[in-house]
């Protein structure tokens, strides 16, 4: 006699297969759900507005069920608006971030396909909601709609943003050998500064861990949520493209906002204090919103993730005046060597009485600053990483930067800089990427919708 594979459920045993009733079919509200229907609610009213986003956020976090003290982890950052969440919206405490090929079966049918059900699903999971008919309240003989892993788990700030990789624009070269011209029928839509990243001094970029066609952030106060996200968007991709290398992220590494702590990377230092922050709309529209080109685009910007492993070990056998030194900054409160508080202005020509500059010629922050970049301003978004360790003992350990600027020559320009950075002897770039990364999504619409019309 075979035995049965699942408990048989108290109640009537529900239908296996074939339409659902009304009844059946409406989610009941549970925790998960009644917190995600506050997020929709709120995301209606931001439509087109990030500081409304921001504000909402918070509204969201202030908790739905009374509760108060949740905090922001518990919180819904609205999906829709006039940019997409996740650049300027504050920057959560983990990450996954996956890159994606498109499948060389896949042409542009496939590809607007699949980005309105990532949309459709990203509407569903950033609001803490289940996808489709959840994980298990669908029929028992097909998999489940959600992979139901953040059951009970609260939307968790979770942000999902949605970038296009430059090869999506171009030929596609094929396997047996040849070029297919302009698959996706997209050629004619590429910005014109949509170029790719040179090759930069001292870069050791692992093909595994370099470009994709598509890219997807996913950020939340909860790791679980991420990668429930990330998941669940790579299932929804089966057939169509598929995840080529992904991202763990722990510990931001920057602040998007001035009511945000700066946080610590992995060198000890802060990270973050001069960043462009959601309230300086100025300099966001200047620095980070692309304003023209095609209108896609605009209101969009260019994602940079540079997957930079940091030789912890050697830097942990320096001394704090030598770390310092190399950074430009204090190690505790963050302040410019040149003297003042953490958010003080760092004073590049002063000098030391026992000789030399306060702030060292080849110092980070001498070099990434605006006044040595033509005025440039990058937002930064990145988080601390460990990939395990390596047989000598080492921890596998890095800086996975993400930056989002209005044009990629902004990004080329700091990095280029950089190439006297004293602290490349502590770092080397493993990874890299570039994606353009479409306005905000409206009511109805998908992600790159405008790219298709
Ligand atoms: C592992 C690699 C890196 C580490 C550990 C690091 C660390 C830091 C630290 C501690 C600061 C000072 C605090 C702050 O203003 O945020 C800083 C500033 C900055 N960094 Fe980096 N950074 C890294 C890579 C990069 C890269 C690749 C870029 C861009 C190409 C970059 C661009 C900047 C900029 C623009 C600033 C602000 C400079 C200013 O306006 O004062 N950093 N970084």
């Amino acid at each position: 006699m075979s035995e049965p594979t699942r408990p048989e459920p108290q109640q009537e045993p529900r239908p296996q297969e074939g339409p659902r009733t009304p009844e059946e079919s409406a989610p009941q509200p549970s925790r998960r759900a009644l917190f995600g229907m506050l997020g929709g609610g709120a995301a209606g009213l931001a439509v087109g507005a990030a500081a409304g986003a921001v504000a909402n956020s918070a509204l969201a976090a202030s908790g739905p069920l009374g509760s108060g003290t949740a905090g922001a982890s518990r919180g819904v950052v609205p999906f829709e608006g006039a940019h997409q969440a996740g650049i300027v919206t504050p920057a959560q405490d983990r990450l996954h971030f996956a890159s994606f090929e498109m499948l060389h079966s896949s042409g542009r049918d496939e590809l607007i396909s699949l980005l309105r059900d990532w949309t459709a699903a990203a509407r569903e999971l950033t609001a803490g909601r289940d996808i489709g008919s959840g994980a298990v309240d669908g029929p028992l003989l097909a998999p489940p709609d959600d992979t139901g892993e953040a059951q009970g788990l609260s939307a968790s700030n979770l942000t999902l943003t949605f970038g296009l990789g430059r090869e999506l624009f171009a030929d596609r070269s094929l396997r047996g050998g040849g070029t297919e011209a302009d698959p996706f029928g997209l050629r004619e839509r590429m910005p014109a500064s949509f170029a790719p990243l040179p090759s930069f001094a001292f870069d050791l970029l692992d093909p595994a861990t370099t470009g994709g066609d598509l890219c997807v952030q996913a950020c939340a106060d909860d790791p679980q949520v991420a990668v429930h996200a990330i998941r669940n968007l790579s299932r929804i991709a089966m057939g169509r493209a598929r995840i080529v290398w992904s991202q763990l992220g722990f510990g931001r590494t920057s602040s998007t906002s001035q009511s945000q702590e700066t946080p610590r990377n992995l060198f000890g230092f802060k990270d973050g204090t001069a960043n462009v922050k959601a309230e300086e709309t100025k300099a966001l529209a200047q620095h980070v919103w692309v304003a023209d080109g095609p209108e896609w685009i605009r209101g969009g910007s260019y994602l940079v993730a540079r997957k930079i492993a940091m030789t912890i070990e050697s830097w942990d056998r320096t001394t704090l005046q030598e770390q310092e030194r190399v950074i430009g900054r204090t190690k505790g409160e963050g302040g410019p060597l040149s003297g003042g508080g953490e958010f003080t202005e760092p004073d590049f020509a002063r000098t030391r009485t026992s000789g030399g500059t306060a702030i060292d010629i080849a110092a980070h922050v001498r070099l990434a600053h605006p006044t040595k970049n033509h005025g440039i301003r990058l937002l930064r978004r990145g988080y601390n990483y460990v990939d395990g360790n390596n047989p000598l003992g080492q921890l596998g350990a890095g800086l996975f930067f993400i930056s989002y600027q209005s044009d990629p020559s902004a990004f080329v320009t700091v990095q280029r800089a950089l190439k006297t950075d004293a602290l490349n002897e502590y770092i080397r770039h493993v990874g890299s990427g570039l994606w353009a990364v479409p306005r905000g999504v409206g009511a109805g619409e998908f992600v790159g919708q405008a790219l298709f019309d």
